[in-house]
């Protein structure tokens, strides 16, 4: 019989210790995840400086529109402009548009022609827009000859 008790309280010794361990494996395990969640809970804060904030001009120059020219392209500001600087202005300089004066037929040749060799692409409803642009702003300029008087006040000659 006293075997037995013997045996018993070897028994709840190693129990214990068993149960101990487990304590401390279990605490040991929180305390690592806490560390692995948290890897600078022991480092020093940064002293808190004051952050200076410098004013970025906001950059809304892009497609700034100074005395009715579009500064970037060059383009007048009227109505389409957008479309057309959208539209016209990624293959070549809009001064190659600018320089080119055209009444309606030939500026939609010009942009059939484009979409035809030089991969323009298909101008939609835009095309309306484009071409009401151009003719409005870039019509032919130079005629082949002097206008006809208007408004003349003839005199008689005298004899
Ligand atoms: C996909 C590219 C592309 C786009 C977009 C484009 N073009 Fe062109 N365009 C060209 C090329 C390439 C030429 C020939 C350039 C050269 O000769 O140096 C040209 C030439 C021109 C010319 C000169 C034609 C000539 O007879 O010399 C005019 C005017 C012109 N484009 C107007 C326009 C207009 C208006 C638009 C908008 C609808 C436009 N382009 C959009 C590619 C393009």
């Amino acid at each position: 019989m006293q075997e037995h008790s013997k045996f018993k309280q070897q028994v709840k010794a190693i129990y214990r210790l068993m149960a101990g361990l487990f304590g401390l494996f279990i605490v040991a395990a929180i305390g690592i995840l806490f560390l692995l969640s948290n890897p600078d809970w022991t480092r020093k804060k940064a002293p808190e400086t004051e952050q200076e904030y410098v004013a970025i001009p906001e950059e809304d120059d892009f497609d700034k529109i100074e005395n009715g020219v579009h500064v970037r392209t060059g383009l007048i500001e009227a109505d389409g402009l957008m479309t057309v600087v959208n539209n016209c202005t990624n293959c070549h300089s809009a001064k190659l548009v600018t320089q080119n004066r055209m009444n309606e037929e030939r500026w939609i040749a010009t942009i059939r022609w484009m979409q035809e060799t030089q991969n323009l692409w298909d101008l939609g409803g835009n095309e309306e827009i484009i071409v009401n642009y151009l003719v409005t702003n870039y019509p032919p300029k130079n005629k082949g000859r002097r206008e006809i008087l208007s408004d003349i006040e003839w005199y008689d000659l005298k004899d």
